[in-house]
């Protein structure tokens, strides 16, 4: 079981007090990351959660198998002692008896641990049976995870948007919880890797999965219970590792068909002529050239408009979204990115995310150097009131009210160890 918490404090993104400048490079990074760590939410990690009928079968197995451990325990200690007693060199002056084999005593010492194994066995396949269903009447629907230094894409393959191409949504995974008429809804993932190997791992809904490049892991993953989990690479994979960080968001079923339907509908608002919106939607679209000041677009789709790469993540409902840099930052539930803590994180994410993210691929619009496979480049630049523009044209990326899947579930922050255990 593991809590993840850390709390607002001192400034924010790519703004370190003047005595963090003196650090060396590691250090900088290190205080980067506790400084402008913002997130109000605190969260468990655990295996133990029984909302998640994975756990609750991998937990049935566990207690037999520790059953049997302390039962064969406690029948060698037994014996044991016994034969250390029993057979003392004072009550035994006598030479011991000599004899050769002993059927009755073979037949136990190798019956025994074979009628133990096979009933393991017996158990463990019954639960992998139970793990890995291949029932697709359960499957509520179907995500393509797809892992990359350092985020996550989720790619919704059955809900095909009406503005063109599927659902998507950047490191934030939206998916139903409970059950349909006694049957659990079970969500079927297809886990992808873009670079090097990760790891998925949610584990209040489910096993983890390692993303090899290369290959595809398809497994099913389910929860009783609607809330926000924390999820995490698993897998050392570089730089930012421990930043490459995702949230399951699990809805009633109705909440999550209100979620999706809104998604498959969803067209990126078309900004008043004149505002800051419009100005960063230009700035998104076209960069600004005579600045060397790379578009957005070039790496994010934003759904229903000309913006349509698949090389970053999807921001099509950035307004929506709670968590930027892969889970580095969280905006509060209600405020959004209008609190001015959140705002001030977005806007240093968006001017220079390789200073407050290590390994971040983002191109700086600072002017400063960023890293591209290895090779150093020169940065663009935007004033700051441009990145502002750029700022309120993500926040207007909004999903309607009633998709708005973080006003639906609450935050999972106690360990549920009991069978059946409902928050
Ligand atoms: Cu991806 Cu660790």
């Amino acid at each position: 079981m593991l809590n993840t918490k850390r709390t607002c404090r001192g400034r924010s993104g790519g703004l370190p007090p003047r005595g963090v400048q003196r650090m060396s490079a590691a250090a900088v990074l290190l205080g980067l990351s506790l400084l402008t760590g913002c997130q109000p939410h605190q969260q468990t990690l655990t295996i133990g959660d029984q909302a998640s009928r994975y756990n609750t079968a991998m937990w049935e197995l566990s207690i037999v198998a520790i059953a049997l451990s302390i039962i064969i325990f406690l029948g060698v200690s037994a014996l044991l002692f016994y034969t250390v007693f029993r057979f003392r060199e004072e009550n035994n002056k006598k030479e011991a008896e000599q004899f050769h084999g002993n059927d009755k005593l073979e037949v136990v010492l190798v019956g025994f641990p074979v009628i133990i194994v096979l009933l393991l066995s017996v158990l463990s396949v019954r639960t992998m049976a139970q793990t890995t269903p291949v029932e697709e009447k359960q499957v509520g629907t179907s995500i393509t995870a797809l892992a990359k230094q350092f985020w996550w894409n989720f790619t919704y393959t059955d809900n095909e948007s009406a503005a063109g191409g599927p659902v998507a949504n950047g490191n934030e995974m939206v998916m139903p919880a409970g059950s349909n008429a006694g049957v659990p809804i079970d969500t079927k993932l297809t886990l992808q890797a873009a670079d090097v190997v990760h790891e998925f791992w949610a584990p209040n809904i489910g096993p983890q999965r390692q993303a090899i490049p290369g290959s595809e892991k398809v497994w099913t993953v389910h929860t009783d219970r609607p809330a926000i989990y924390q999820g995490n690479c698993n897998y050392l994979c570089g730089a930012s590792h421990a930043n490459m960080r995702f949230k399951v968001i699990a809805l009633a079923p109705a909440d999550y068909e209100a979620f999706i339907s809104a998604a498959q509908n969803y067209t990126a608002p078309t900004p008043a002529p004149g505002s800051a919106e419009e100005r960063g939607y230009n700035l998104f679209m076209n960069g600004k050239p005579e600045t060397a000041a790379v578009a957005c677009a070039a790496c994010h789709r934003v759904q229903g408009t000309p913006a349509n790469s698949p090389v970053g993540p999807d921001l099509s409902f950035f307004g929506t979204r709670r968590t930027l840099g892969a889970g580095m930052w969280e905006a509060p539930v209600q405020q959004g990115w209008d609190d001015p803590q959140a705002n001030e994180h977005l806007l240093a994410w968006i001017k220079h995310s390789p200073k407050v993210k290590p390994g971040s691929l983002m191109p700086t619009y600072d002017g400063s150097e960023y890293q591209v496979n290895g090779q150093k480049q020169k940065g663009g630049m935007l004033t700051d009131q441009e990145i502002a523009d750029v700022a309120a044209y993500l926040k207007s990326l909004k999903l309607p009210e009633e998709a708005n899947y973080w006003q639906k579930a609450q935050v999972f922050s106690e360990p549920a160890i009991l069978p059946g255990g409902q928050q």
